[in-house]
């Protein structure tokens, strides 16, 4: 069978908007958006600058770094999460801003339109990593920051989401899991080989796009935080 992306970001993001909606800024999830608030700020980042939540889900690292007194904007293509976002918006009286856009399409906003960006768990499942990195250089002003974590594949399995396929059966929104797991089946061989990296791969990549590397940890979640260079 062809396989066609577009039904597959159908059928992927439509089962996985219904799962996000279930989950909230709890737990392990909350931890992470403080790690990601605290990183930038060590790096140079302030409040009021703004920030661009690329692949930003319900809006949980948007309405942080809102909360955080950034000017925060969160795009997604998953309507279900950015109603989900904006809901969350209204009734925390937070005022971030969301938008529907497809990180593999240009991006509508001008060069340097924000301050700093962050891009977290979304590199590894858009379809052109390489051009939303092209992308997120242009709209972030050279000496701002990107903030990427994505799930490295040290081993060299080049495993499609392997997160998802180390989830208990049992847990709640097992259907959901399970309908998620046949859908990336579905994915092509190269989708699998070009969506996962080493940490050296990860570097290498984001070097090449102008970016310098300031900081990069964590396995198999891995964190990098870079500096956008001005003459690139
Ligand atoms: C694993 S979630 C990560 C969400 C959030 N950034 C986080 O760290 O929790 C991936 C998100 O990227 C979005 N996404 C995937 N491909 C996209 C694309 N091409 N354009 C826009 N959003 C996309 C999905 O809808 C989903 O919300």
């Amino acid at each position: 069978m062809r396989h066609n992306p577009k039904i597959l970001d159908k059928v992927f993001w439509g089962a996985y908007t219904r799962y996000a909606e279930g989950q909230d800024i709890t737990g392990a999830e909350k931890a992470r958006v403080e790690e990601v608030l605290r990183l930038l700020v060590q790096f140079g980042a302030k409040p009021p600058q703004s920030v661009l939540d690329a692949g930003c889900n319900n809006g949980a690292y948007t309405l942080a770094l809102a909360l955080a007194g950034f000017e925060a904007t969160g795009v997604d293509f998953a309507p279900g999460l950015l109603s989900a976002a904006r809901r969350r918006a209204e009734e925390l009286k937070v005022p971030a801003t969301f938008g529907k856009m497809d990180l593999d399409s240009v991006f509508w906003y001008a060069d340097g339109e924000f301050d700093n960006a962050i891009c977290t768990s979304v590199l590894h499942s858009v379809r052109r990593p390489e051009w939303v990195l092209d992308e997120l250089h242009r709209v972030i002003k050279p000496g701002g920051l990107l903030l990427v974590t994505t799930w490295l594949d040290e081993a060299g399995h080049r495993e499609a989401f392997p997160q998802l396929f180390a989830r208990p059966e049992s847990e709640p929104h097992a259907g959901l899991v399970t309908r998620l797991r046949q859908a990336v089946k579905t994915l092509t061989e190269p989708q699998r080989r070009i969506h996962y990296w080493t940490s050296e791969e990860m570097r290498h990549m984001l070097e090449s796009k102008g970016f310098e590397i300031l900081y990069m940890d964590g396995a198999p979640m891995l964190t990098i935080v870079a500096r956008s260079l001005d003459s690139f």
